[in-house]
């Protein structure tokens, strides 16, 4: 979603909010902006389009020499990408840039054209930026004017503003939209996320809700709902620059494939104590997991495939029955919710807002809710009663990869967990699959990524697919959920995962000559009937691509036309090289179609909108 960056210091402020917002553009956007103090006066320059575009449209105006300014990167909601709507919006007294949405833009319209206002873009933020102007023009005074401002606006918000008269002090202020503020020796920050000022400092506040900050060269201070002064704690990432950069790959999403065995270590080592999960929360430790006697895993997209394992993991493992929402239904469908019941939100961001309200809707009903969450400190990661974090590093590619990874580790865990707790496995068969989950997963990960030149081969033989399947079952089919999510999302290649079992009630008939099928066997006690489902297909046939483990490979004559082996590992660890195979099937489909692989169309990272 929008990207968000502000500066104010001793530096020439355009090439600082310009690179930081490159650093953003992992966020989806369709337009730029920024607003500099230029000498006494507040001048902005905007575009449709990419960055180079409002680069371009920078170097014909007179340079911008300001050492304050706001810029922003928009993912389009109320209204197209334009010149017009893009952000900054700016008012004779103010600019201001915003991620969210303004739920009641329509009733402030209403009070402002009252007040003799009027519009010249579609969206919700002109109007924010012009009650915000009514309250100013009144009280002449920035932060009186936000406050009263925030008191009318619903929705969500992260709002960066510049006031006239004020012209190096930049002032922000969040509701369910994420911001950053940070300062280093020469001057403040703001920003949506880390890596945009990673190069400047790795220390930060993560503004609370309400709370407004004011951002000097020399310092920041925050004001609370009674603009009366309040405390922010600081934060510090033990990221560096490196890990927020391509380090010689051509791709953020491969590099973030290739760091899945790390991340998984990172993961898994610090959980294991004694040979058995330990999560260091009182909650999450002792017995008192045995009282669950149902779970929901509450997720967007990627994340909700990785809920899928979870499921199957958990009822294996525990038996205790799982059901895997979709956070944006989860909250309007009224779901039956009961004291027993555990509720775990799984997102990378942390700052999903549909995953967000599931997870407020659970607090609301009175149920246990654990958060399993890549971003430190996220909004999830706050409100939840309990946090995992899954120590992947910042993900950068649109396309999630290796989070994906680490969440089905987790949940691993939490089921071996689960399954001690309820007396389903003894001490030492969680051992056991403790001890080959840390010795093999990052190995055979290792032994996926080695595959690369035969996945890529088998990927130019997709490329010219209109439409495709992935098919499997149990879990593999969980797996091909997510693998067919990732061959769209960054190849625009429609495909679909089916049970393999199902496709004769009814898709079959969309298989014809060529049409692709990649056909996912790890499972051993299906895999006889998903070799059946594989020879319908054929015999219709569909162009196959086997994705099948060591065992199966030379146990079962899979019919295919390209062969991908999964090398050995205990059968109940396949989701984890398998993941990694997939993605890097999806990732080079992308790349060999010359597609912007990190920065799908239409895609943002983090959606903080519902
Ligand atoms: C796809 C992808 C998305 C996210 C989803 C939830 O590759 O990344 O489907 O998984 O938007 O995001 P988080 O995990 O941040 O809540």
């Amino acid at each position: 979603m929008c990207g968000i960056i502000g500066y104010t210091g001793n530096k020439k402020t355009v090439p600082i909010l310009l690179e930081g917002l490159r650093t953003l553009e992992y966020r989806g956007y369709d337009s730029a902006g920024i607003t500099v103090s230029e000498g006494g006066r507040l001048a902005t320059v905007k575009s449709k389009g990419r960055l180079s575009d409002l680069e371009a449209r920078l170097a014909k105006s007179a340079e911008l020499m300001g050492s304050c300014g706001i810029g922003h990167t928009r993912w389009a909601t109320h209204g197209e990408p334009s010149d017009t709507n893009s952000h900054p919006h700016a008012t004779e007294n103010l600019a201001l840039v915003h991620n969210g949405i303004v739920e009641n833009y329509a009733e402030i319209e209403e009070m402002l054209k009252g007040a003799g206002y009027t519009f010249v873009s579609e969206t919700d933020t002109e109007r924010a930026a012009k009650l915000l102007d009514m309250f100013f023009a009144k009280s002449h005074d920035p932060l009186d004017a936000i406050s009263r401002a925030i008191k009318v606006i619903r929705g969500s918000y992260a709002f960066g503003i510049i006031f006239k008269g004020q012209e190096d002090t930049i002032y922000a202020v969040r509701k369910d939209s994420p911001l950053i503020v940070a300062h280093d020796d020469e001057g403040g920050f703001i920003a949506s996320d880390i890596p945009a000022v990673l190069k400047y400092t790795n220390k930060y506040y993560r503004l609370d809700e309400g709370v407004i900050a004011k951002v000097t060269a020399h310092g920041v201070s925050f004001f609370d709902e009674k603009l009366s002064p309040a405390e922010q704690k600081t934060e510090t990432i033990d990221w560096d620059i490196e890990q927020a950069q391509k380090g010689g790959y051509p791709h953020f999403m491969i590099k973030e494939i290739n760091e899945e065995p790390e991340a998984i270590r990172k993961t898994l080592e610090p959980r294991i104590k004694d040979g058995v999960p330990y999560f260091g929360i009182e909650a999450l430790d002792g017995e008192f997991l045995s009282q669950f006697s149902s779970i929901h895993i509450v997720a967007c997209g990627t994340a909700m495939h990785a809920g899928l394992v979870g499921k199957a993991i958990i009822e294996k493992l525990a038996r205790v029955p799982v059901n895997v929402e979709i956070a944006s239904e989860f909250r309007y469908r009224d779901p039956i919710l009961r004291k027993n019941d555990l509720v775990i939100l799984l997102s990378q961001s942390g700052e999903t807002a549909d995953t967000l309200a599931a997870l407020r809707h659970a607090k609301a009903q009175g149920v246990y809710t654990l958060a399993i969450v890549n971003v430190i400190g996220s909004s999830v990661a706050r409100e939840a009663d309990s946090v995992l974090y899954t120590w992947a590093g910042p993900e950068i590619a649109v396309a999630s990869t290796k989070a994906y990874s680490v969440q089905c580790a987790l949940l691993y865990l939490v089921a071996i967990r689960l399954a001690l707790a309820n007396g389903k496995l003894d001490n030492e068969a969680a051992k056991e699959i403790c001890s080959s989950m840390l010795s093999q997963i990052p190995e055979a990960i290792e032994s996926a990524l080695s595959l690369d030149k035969q996945i890529y081969d088998a990927a130019t033989k997709l490329v010219a697919a209109e439409h495709l399947f992935y098919i499997g079952r149990d879990m593999d089919y969980a797996l091909a959920t997510e693998a067919s999510l990732k061959l769209k999302e960054i190849s625009y290649i429609h495909s679909e995962a089916y049970a393999a079992g199902e496709l004769k009630h009814g898709t079959i008939s969309l298989i014809t000559d060529g049409t692709p099928v990649v056909a996912v066997t790890t499972v051993k006690k299906v895999c006889e009937k998903t070799v059946s489902g594989i020879r319908e297909v054929k015999s219709r046939g569909a162009f196959v691509v086997s994705v099948c483990s060591k065992e199966l490979s030379e146990q079962y004559d899979i019919p295919c036309d390209e062969m991908i082996v999964i090398p050995q590992v205990s059968e109940l660890l396949y989701p984890f090289p398998l993941a990694t195979v997939l993605q890097l099937l999806a990732y080079h489909v992308s790349a060999l179609k010359g597609l912007d692989v990190d920065k799908p169309r239409n895609l943002a990272k983090s959606v903080t909108v519902e």
